[in-house]
C-alpha cells in the first residue's frame, strides 16, 4: 500500500514539525519574502506528474528549498500587510489531527462530538465578541462567504419562502446599503444573489470613515418613494482600508425603523474588545440580525476559520436548509445539523483548533496577546504622529496603523499645485512601500483615502515585540529619507 504506515508518518511527521521549529526559533532571519517572477516559480516548481511515487525526504528538501522562501509569511512577526494574522501552534498542532480524523461535519450524525464541540465554540466566540447568547451560528470558511450567506437570508426573509421555489426575478429591485468604505465582498454577495451591484448603495462616510445614520435613513426614505425594496444594510466593524468602526446601535435603529436586516461584518474588528485598553471604545454589535467575526483574522486561528451569527432563529436554515434522503437523520433535543446553516455540506471540522486555542490561551491569555498588539500600535502613532516628516491620521482604535511620508521640502513646496503634490506623495510612499517589501524586512501594505496614499501597518502577529515595531519604523524611516533626497534631487534636475 503507497501510503506511509503510522510509523513512517510519525518518523516523517518528527521531520515536519523539526522543519517548523528551525523555522521559527530563527524566524527574524527569515525574509518575509523572497521575491521570485512568475515564470522563475513555475520553472522551479511545474514539472511532469510523477508517475511513480518518491521519498518523502526529497519532496520535504524541495518544500524547504523550493516553496518556503518564495511565500510571503503571513505568520512572521513583520508581517504588518492587509490584516496581521497569526497561526497559533496549539491551532498548528489541531490541523495536523483534524485532517487525520478528517471527520466530516456536516451532520450531527456523521460527527457527533465534532458538532457539539462547534456548538461549544460557537458560544464561546460570541460571548467574546459580544453576540448574544442563543443565536444561530456556523463556522464557514471566511467572511465574505459569511456575509453573503446572512444576504441569502435577509433576502429569502424579505420575500418569503417562495424565492426558493420561485427565484427573485420581478418585483421591485431588492437595495442593499453601506458604506463607500465596506469590503468587497458585499458587492460579490450581491453579484451572487442576482442583486446586482448596482443596488448597492454605497454611503459616504464621516470624517474618521464610519457610516453615517442619518445619510441611510434618507438613502432608504427615498428608495421607498421610488418604490424600490430595502433589504438590507451591511454594517463594518474593523475596516480594510483604515480599520474604523460604524456606529452599529444608531444603525440599527434605522434598521428597526423600515423593518430591514443589520449584517455586521466584524470580521477584523470583532474580538479588540477584549484588549482592556480598547475595551471602553469598543462598538456593541449585539443589536445585528446577523454578524460575521474572523478567528482567522485576530485570534490567532490558522486560516480558514470565521464564525457567522444570527439572532433571527431559523432564519439561514429557512434559507438553506434543504435535506436528501441519504442526508436524513434521527434528531435529539441538542442535535444540530450544521450543513443546514449554509451551502455547503462536506465541513471540515473547525471547532478543534478553536477549541484548543481557547482553552491553551483562556481569555486572559487572549486579552493579553491582543493588548500587546494595541500598546505597539501606540507606540508607532506616537513615534509618527511627533515626527515632522509623517502625517499619522488617527482613524482606527484598533491597531492597524495608517502613515505618510510628508517631507517639508513637498509639502511646502510653492509651485506645487495640490494634485501635482498629492501625486508626487503618493509616488513617494508607493516607492518606500515596494522598497521595504522587496528588502524582507518587513512587509506592508497600503489604501489610497481621498487625502491621499497611506502606508498601512497592521500589528496582529502572535509573536511581533516591540523590538520589531521599532525596527520597521527604523527602516520605514531611514527609506523615507533617502529616497526623499533622490526625490529632490530628481526635482531640482
Ligand atoms: C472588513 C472585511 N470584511 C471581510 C473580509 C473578507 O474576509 P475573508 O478573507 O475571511 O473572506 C475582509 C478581508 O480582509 C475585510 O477586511
Amino acid at each position: 500500500m503507497p501510503d506511509w504506515t503510522p510509523a513512517e508518518f510519525e518518523a516523517n511527521g518528527h521531520a515536519v514539525l523539526a522543519l517548523i521549529r528551525d523555522h521559527f526559533e530563527a524566524v527574524r532571519a527569515v525574509p518575509v519574502t523572497v521575491p521570485r517572477s512568475g515564470p522563475e516559480l513555475m520553472a522551479s516548481l511545474g514539472g511532469a506528474l510523477p508517475e511513480h511515487g518518491e521519498d518523502f525526504a526529497e519532496v520535504l528538501a524541495d518544500t524547504r528549498e523550493q516553496v518556503i522562501p518564495y511565500l510571503v509569511h503571513w505568520n512572521h512577526p513583520s508581517f504588518h500587510a492587509y490584516f496581521s494574522t497569526s497561526a497559533s501552534f496549539p491551532g498548528v498542532l489541531a490541523e495536523t489531527l483534524t485532517a487525520a480524523l478528517n471527520v466530516n461535519a456536516m451532520l450531527w450524525k456523521s460527527g457527533p462530538a465534532a458538532s457539539a464541540l462547534e456548538r461549544v465554540v460557537l458560544g464561546w466566540i460570541a460571548e467574546l465578541a459580544g453576540y448574544p447568547a442563543g443565536a444561530d451560528g456556523v463556522l464557514v470558511n471566511g467572511a465574505s462567504l459569511a456575509t453573503l450567506y446572512a444576504l441569502a437570508a435577509a433576502r429569502d426573509a424579505a420575500l418569503g419562502e417562495d424565492v426558493r421555489v420561485s427565484g427573485v426575478f420581478g418585483g421591485p429591485a431588492l437595495r442593499l446599503y453601506t458604506s463607500d468604505q465596506a469590503h468587497s465582498s458585499v458587492d460579490k454577495a450581491a453579484i451572487t444573489l442576482g442583486i446586482g451591484i448596482g443596488n448597492v448603495v454605497r454611503l459616504p462616510c464621516d470624517d474618521r470613515y464610519r457610516m453615517n445614520p442619518e445619510a441611510l435613513d434618507a438613502a432608504i426614505r427615498a428608495d421607498v418613494a421610488n418604490g424600490l425594496k430595502p433589504l438590507a444594510v451591511v454594517a463594518t466593524v474593523g475596516t480594510t482600508a483604515v480599520g474604523a468602526a460604524d456606529p452599529v446601535p444608531e444603525l440599527a435603529e434605522v434598521c428597526a425603523r423600515y423593518g430591514i436586516w443589520l449584517h455586521v461584518d466584524a470580521a477584523y474588528g470583532g474580538f479588540w474588545r477584549l484588549a482592556p485598553s480598547l475595551a471602553d471604545r469598543a462598538v456593541d454589535i449585539s443589536a445585528a440580525d446577523s454578524a460575521v467575526v474572523n478567528p482567522h483574522k485576530t485570534l490567532y486561528v490558522p486560516l480558514e476559520a470565521s464564525a457567522l451569527y444570527c439572532r433571527r432563529k431559523g432564519a439561514l436554515a429557512a434559507t438553506f436548509r434543504l435535506v436528501p434522503e441519504y442526508l436524513t437523520s434521527r434528531q435529539d433535543s441538542e442535535t444540530v445539523d450544521f450543513m443546514d446553516f449554509s451551502p455547503q455540506l462536506g465541513r471540515a471540522f473547525r471547532a478543534l483548533k478553536l477549541w484548543w486555542i481557547i482553552r491553551a490561551f483562556g481569555r486572559e491569555g487572549l486579552a493579553e496577546m491582543l493588548e500587546a498588539s494595541a500598546g505597539h500600535a501606540r507606540w508607532l502613532r506616537e513615534r509618527a504622529g511627533a515626527h515632522p516628516d509623517w502625517a499619522c491620521p488617527d482613524l482606527s482604535d484598533y491597531p492597524l496603523v495608517c502613515l505618510r511620508f510628508e517631507p517639508a521640502e513637498l509639502r511646502e513646496d510653492a509651485g506645487l499645485d495640490a494634485v501635482e503634490r498629492l501625486r508626487l506623495i503618493a509616488e513617494l510612499n508607493e516607492g518606500i512601500v515596494e522598497e521595504v517589501n522587496a528588502s524582507g524586512a518587513a512587509f506592508v501594505s497600503h489604501a489610497v483615502l481621498p487625502d491621499g496614499y497611506v502606508i498601512r501597518v497592521s500589528i496582529g502577529n502572535i509573536r511581533t515585540t516591540r523590538a520589531d515595531v521599532e525596527r520597521l519604523w527604523e527602516r520605514l524611516t531611514e527609506t523615507a529619507a533617502r529616497r526623499s533626497a533622490r526625490t529632490t534631487v530628481l526635482a531640482a534636475r
